[in-house]
């Protein structure tokens, strides 16, 4: 969509100025000794998700123009735009609708904050068709017990969101199934799923919004092949699709698709058939409850005023770190082992996403984008790289996330999880000054801090919505396409290029290195 550049719009210079005077010397310890509400000011309570912002690098009147950004770069305006099913998918020329897969079938009449526009009513319909013919066959599933394993055939957003979804909501999943995800083309991965699978008791879901990704056609057509040599006969009651192309599926021999539609992302296609695995694990309540947490951060995203709005305060706060600070990372410490795929699935959903050198019309930017996103579950973490974070030269804003209460009853271990995700946090910001060299740590470092009552089907809705939300508002402020993944092509065009070579060993063409490396490789 048109707009003014971010970095040509009168907030943006009044930004710079802010920063030079006092952003760049702000202390978050001078803040606090200052201003005795600066938790409650800083804090904010969104649908099923608490959040501390009080130790970042911010204060109000930076605050303030970045919302004045937000509106001079038409943020509402662009929300809106999606919300109303407008292709702002550009490149593409599609629609961005994830969040009508969580959209209720009805609403309450004179439900009044609930006024989501009646526009897609028709795609509405065909959501709920499928989403309660996918239930109705997770709950068979379920309910079969000669299925034993459920093997997850995907990648990128048709991996990295159900494996997440599906680790996260372990405490809530019917004993007796075990799940497998495989999506590296690399055959051990395959290789070491089958191996531990017998084909009677096996269900293989193929997941594929496109049914022509290179990794996942060739692990699908091992698993067939292995199936039918282990004997497996019935391979329409074994092998489920999970796609928008449904053609590609029959022709595979798959009678089961579940299907959606080109509207919906990859990295954004948990909520759709996509999440089938997590279905059958958590049941279809829990899928709906799933979907309804989402829904509700839809909701607080489309018509909470800017300051209590919490996607775009995150997203907000990310454009001054990476903009003017110039920080090039973000850290994601979710403290809960059950979140341990979760930074593997925020690095696809912002990076992917955000990644981005040129704007929505394909002109060069002039300024940053996407930060790199890594992490681990604390204390994982503290063990590992922490250190860098304390004392190396770069500031990287940390993203904790911390669960209140825990679901299982080992005394003592969630008070010393929680003691530590508090004491890391303090300890980013304070520092301790009183000692000189390798004991200096210099503090004043930002941190942001999630806070899940219980992790629970709805708050993880919540919480991966939050997320995408958080990524719509920097995308759309810098003007980026966030649903378009053009980076992605050249690496796949190049390996088609170069696997024949391999078998032949041609190296006509090829730079020096790459033929150099492929002698090597052919032994
Ligand atoms: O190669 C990148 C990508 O297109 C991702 O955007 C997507 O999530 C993944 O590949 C898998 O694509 P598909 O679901 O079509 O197999």
């Amino acid at each position: 969509m048109n707009q003014m550049p971010c970095n040509q719009t009168p907030a943006w210079v009044a930004l710079q100025a802010a920063f030079e005077t006092a952003g760049q010397s702000f202390d978050l310890r001078t803040a606090f000794a200052s201003d005795a509400g600066r938790f409650q000011s800083f804090s904010l309570s969104a649908p099923h998700v608490f959040a501390d912002l009080s130790k970042n690098l911010i204060d109000a009147a930076t605050e303030q123009l970045l919302f004045e950004l937000a509106r001079q770069t038409g943020v509402e305006r662009h929300r809106d735009a999606m919300f109303a099913g407008a292709a702002i998918n550009r490149t593409e020329g599609r629609a961005v609708m994830h969040w009508l897969l969580r959209q209720p079938r009805s609403k309450p009449a004179g439900a009044g904050a609930d006024d989501t526009p009646a526009l897609p009513a028709n795609e509405l319909a065909k959501v709920h068709a499928t989403l309660d013919a996918m239930l109705v066959f997770a709950e068979a599933v379920r309910g079969d017990p000669s299925i034993t394993d459920v093997v997850n055939i995907g990648i990128g957003g048709s991996d990295l969101g159900p494996q997440m979804a599906v680790l996260a909501l372990d405490d809530y999943a019917l004993p007796g199934k075990r799940f497998h995800f495989v999506s590296n083309v690399d055959g051990h991965e395959l290789a070491a799923v089958l191996r531990r699978l017998q084909p009677e008791s096996t269900l293989f879901l193929i997941a594929s919004k496109t049914f022509t990704t290179i990794e996942t056609m060739t692990n699908a057509h091992s698993a067939r092949a292995w199936f039918e040599a282990q004997g497996g006969t019935d391979v329409a009651r074994h092998f489920v699709a999970l796609t928008t192309n449904v053609t590609a599926a029959g022709a595979f021999g798959i009678t089961t698709t579940f299907g959606f539609w080109d509207w919906v992302g990859g990295r954004y296609s948990v909520w759709s058939a996509i999440g089938l695995p997590l279905a059958i694990a958590i049941g279809s309540a829990g899928f709906r409850d799933f979907l309804a947490g989402a829904h509700d951060m839809d909701q607080h995203f489309r018509t909470a005023p800017l300051q209590r709005n919490l996607p775009v305060r995150l997203g907000l706060l990310d454009i001054w770190y990476r903009n003017f600070h110039g920080f090039g990372s973000r850290s994601i410490a979710p403290y809960h082992s059950a979140l341990r795929r979760l930074p593997a699935y925020l690095q696809q959903l912002e990076m992917e996403s955000n990644g981005k050198r040129v704007n929505d019309q394909g002109a060069a930017l002039a300024y940053a984008t996407s930060p790199v996103l890594w992490g681990e579950p604390g204390t994982n973490g503290q063990h590992a790289y922490f250190q860098m974070l304390h004392q190396g030269t770069d500031v990287v804003p940390v993203e904790f996330v911390a669960v209140r209460k825990p679901k299982h009853s080992l005394p003592g271990h969630h008070a010393l999880l929680l003691a530590n995700v508090l004491a890391q946090a303090q300890a980013l910001m304070l520092g301790k000054a009183d000692a000189g060299g390798h004991r200096h740590f210099p503090g004043n470092r930002p941190s942001t801090f999630l806070l899940l009552d219980e992790l629970t089907p709805i708050s993880l809705g919540a919480l991966i919505a939050l997320q995408e939300h958080r990524v719509f508002v920097s995308g759309s402020l810098w003007g980026i396409n966030s649903f378009d993944q053009w980076g992605v092509e050249l690496g796949k065009v190049l390996a088609k290029d170069i696997e024949p070579r391999l078998q032949s060993g041609d190296v006509t063409g090829l730079d020096g290195s790459t033929a150099g490396l492929l002698h090597r490789l052919r032994g």
